[in-house]
């Protein structure tokens, strides 16, 4: 067979089984059926080629009233991950369920053949996310992290300005954001569950906004802090969260990546501030400033301004704010990743790129521990 006949034979391969899917509907399982898998849900429920067969959530009757407050019928339910694997027949699923959860059920999903949307951070250790990728590998399955803010026009905008080559060789980027009052409860405030806190919750978006920007370089050393003044105290917490809370409520790090750039990154749920600054990007030929938002979700806070010289001038661009609602950036997320599977596109959100993500929030974390500089610890895959 010749090279040409190889090409043609893949493509017809891949036609034909684009129409397979074409004719019939997505199976999708939820696994996790708490506050994150009513955004993905209400968007699988406006997509024309899936059908939700399947939901699981450890505490018992919570996916039963889940589906039912949905008005979703002909679901089978199950009382975890495993047990609705072992049974269902699925195309895709989503992993909703808290951070200490994520590698287990995206592992298990991807071992039976499943395509796996996984809710950010990628999971609560780098060592789960350099497993979970192993699976993937062996699988060949689609794996996609989720990220929507990826999906907005602004921060693609950043990407646009970085790729245009307009700031020059970027040298200095301080980033970050946080809330002033703003503790989630629930499961995001216990190590056993979200096995981090601010750091990995609304930490992630912020390096993802600035790292996917500049092509993910790997990180080499971090300096990290972190504390939990506000989510133990009774001042500013019911003392029955103030007494569960065992995770970081603000973090700060100084971190070294390849090509000689330094991220300056500070995150926080609650402080005496309304903000630790805006996002900044130096390079050589000019900087760009990215406003934060009060409630720090990784979506830029207003209009951008583009720092730069011209004819001997110093001067400012403002790149006006493009319009997004929230829930289309979700409708956005699974779309695309619905269309990733379909088409066999590369996954909107790769791990290869948010393990960097997620090894840079282990290194702050256990750089604040030691109490020193460590070197980022990326398991090899
Ligand atoms: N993308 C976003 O904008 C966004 C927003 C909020 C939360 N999140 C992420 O979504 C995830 C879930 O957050 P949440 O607020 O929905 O949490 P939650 O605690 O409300 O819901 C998680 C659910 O998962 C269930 N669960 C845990 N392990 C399970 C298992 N093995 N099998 C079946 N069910 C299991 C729990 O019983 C719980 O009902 C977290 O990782 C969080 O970081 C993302």
């Amino acid at each position: 067979m010749t090279d040409t006949d190889r090409v043609l034979s893949n493509f017809t391969q891949t036609v034909r089984e684009d129409r397979e899917y074409a004719k019939k509907k997505l199976r999708i399982g939820i696994i996790g059926t708490g506050w994150i898998a009513e955004a993905h849900v209400e968007s699988y429920l406006k997509q024309p080629d899936v059908e939700i067969v399947a939901m699981a959530d450890l505490i018992p009757g919570k996916a039963e009233k889940f589906a039912e407050y949905y008005g979703i019928t002909g679901v089978n339910f199950y009382p975890d991950h495993k047990s609705m694997l072992e049974r269902e027949k699925l195309d895709a699923v989503s992993v909703c369920t808290y951070n200490t959860e994520h590698a287990s059920c995206t592992i298990e999903a991807l071992n039976r053949g499943v395509h796996v949307l996984l809710e950010k951070p990628m999971t609560a250790t780098v060592e789960e996310a350099a497993e979970i990728m192993r699976a993937e590998k062996k699988s060949g399955k689609l794996l996609s992290i989720g990220f929507q803010p990826r999906m907005d026009a602004n921060m693609q905008q950043i990407k646009k300005i970085v790729d245009s080559g307009a700031l020059g060789k970027i040298y200095y980027i301080q980033t970050g954001g946080g809330r002033r009052r703003g503790i989630p409860n629930s499961t995001f405030i216990e190590k056993k569950t979200a096995g981090i806190g601010a750091l990995g919750d609304i930490g992630c978006y912020s390096l993802d906004m600035v790292l996917n920007a500049v092509g993910y370089p790997k990180p080499l050393t971090a300096s990290g802090y972190t504390s939990n003044f506000f989510g133990t105290s009774t001042d500013y917490q019911k003392p029955e969260d103030a007494a569960r809370f065992d995770v970081d409520d603000f973090a700060a790090a100084f971190i070294r990546l390849e090509g000689e750039l330094i991220l300056d990154f500070r995150i926080s749920w609650a402080m005496h501030l309304d903000t630790p600054g805006d996002t900044v990007i130096l390079g050589t030929k000019g900087a760009l400033r990215i406003p934060s938002t009060e409630c720090w979700n990784g979506s830029v806070g207003g209009p951008m301004k583009l720092y730069h010289d011209l004819a001997g001038e110093q001067v400012e661009t403002i790149i006006p704010i493009l319009e997004e609602d929230e829930s289309g950036l979700f409708d956005k997320k699974i779309r695309s990743f619905l269309d990733a599977i379909i088409f066999k596109l590369p996954p909107p959100v790769p791990s290869t790129q948010i393990l960097y993500n997620q090894a840079i929030i282990n290194a702050i974390a256990d750089s604040a521990e030691k109490g020193r500089e460590v070197e980022v610890y990326i398991p090899e895959v």
